[in-house]
């Protein structure tokens, strides 16, 4: 049985003015009338023998959360709240832990709540295909033929000679968000996949990995579980315990680290919805090239995305850009530049 575990406690910081700390893009309706979150959900119907749906967030978020989840999910199994982020690698942790306490010899898959698969099909087939692997103790990743040299992804280098089959390849080196003269050195050398930041591993698995790469992470995310209190759908963990444990992400604590990692290929439409530009890139264009979302009226503007959340957007003269209208702020941002749109955030955090 395949037991989902859903990533949902990001920021999301780079889709601000819409993606907030109390609304972050997951919980956004973002490509389609579901949210990300729900899409996630949805796209599990796909896989066949699939146990209930762990989802795993901040506890600010928790009432947002059940609402998506059950009006989605038939079977729903915890919504596990973290008291404060402390990234992936202790949230899959106490994930794992919770679904030993439930299930004998679970198999995880381990979901971003904001990305996008077009191809839902590709995805059960990628899952399959890293099945037999991951039931005999493999941590499978799911790997995607680069189109750049991103820095914001883990990069996997696969053994495709000799010792793969058709669908899994054994995982020679992972680095976690190289360098750009790295990550550029990696897509020339065309031995490399992206991560998708999704996973597949038995919890024991991953916990005898984490054990040994990080055990004092594992003894406080232990700790925050036995700890934790229960109401409703709600596991809320111990704050001291888990306040107290290391922040990390599973790819750099584990994945980068571990000898027992392999590769599913996975060509299904994926995109990580990091910025902006990524909206514009997946979502219709008129016959301009524009998105528009909202009360918006245009003159002579040309592949850009603008969206009007609460007036009357007017735009002139434009090619290129992103203009997002919330009712407390503006942003406007040439596309190629979207990425910088997480400094004018840390600004505002600093100024408070
Ligand atoms: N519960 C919980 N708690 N979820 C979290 C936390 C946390 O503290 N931090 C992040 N998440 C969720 C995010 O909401 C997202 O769904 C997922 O975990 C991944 O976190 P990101 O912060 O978006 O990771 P990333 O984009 O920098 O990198 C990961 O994804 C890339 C692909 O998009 C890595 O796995 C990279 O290797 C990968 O290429
Ligand atoms: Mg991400």
């Amino acid at each position: 049985m395949i037991l989902p575990v859903i990533l949902s406690g990001g920021s999301g910081t780079r889709l601000w003015p819409l993606s907030r700390a109390l609304y972050p893009k997951q919980l956004l309706p973002l490509v389609s009338e579901r949210t990300m979150l729900q899409e996630t959900v949805l796209r599990l119907d796909t896989l066949d023998d699939l146990g209930p749906v762990c989802c795993i967030c901040n506890e600010q978020h928790r009432f947002l959360v059940a609402e998506q989840m059950h009006e989605v999910c038939k079977n729903i199994g915890g919504i596990i709240l973290e008291p404060m982020g402390r990234n992936t690698a202790p949230a899959a942790a106490v994930a794992a832990i919770h679904a030993l306490s439930r299930f004998e010899n679970p198999l995880l898959l381990i979901l971003p709540a904001d990305h996008v698969i077009r191809d839902r099909e590709a995805f059960a087939r990628a899952v399959t295909a890293g099945t037999d692997a991951a039931l005999s103790g493999a941590l499978v990743t799911f790997g995607i033929v680069p189109t750049g040299p991103e820095t914001g992804y883990g990069y996997i280098r696969a053994q495709k000679e000799g010792s793969g089959t058709e669908s899994c390849y054994p995982v020679v080196e992972f680095v976690e968000k190289p360098d750009l003269a790295h990550a550029e050195q990696f897509v020339r050398s065309g031995a490399y996949f992206w991560n998708s930041g999704m996973f597949l591993f038995r919890a024991e698995s991953y916990l005898e990995e984490l054990d040994r790469t990080n055990p004092a992470m594992l003894a406080l995310c232990r700790e925050a579980y036995e700890k934790a209190s229960a109401d409703l759908d709600f596991l809320r963990l111990d704050r001291d315990a888990f306040g107290a444990c290391p922040g990390d992400s599973i790819d750099y604590a584990v994945m980068e680290k571990t000898t027992h990692a392999v590769v599913a290929p996975l060509d299904a439409g994926w995109n990580d919805v990091g910025a902006w530009s990524a909206l514009w890139e997946l979502q219709e264009h008129d016959d301009a090239a524009n998105v528009v979302k909202g009360d918006v009226l245009l003159h002579d503007v040309r592949n850009s995305y603008i969206h009007a959340a609460s007036r009357l957007v007017a735009v002139v003269g434009l090619e290129d850009q992103i203009v997002v209208e919330t009712p407390d702020a503006v942003l406007v941002a040439s596309r190629d530049r979207v990425q910088d749109v997480k400094v004018i955030v840390r600004q505002l955090t600093e100024s408070g």
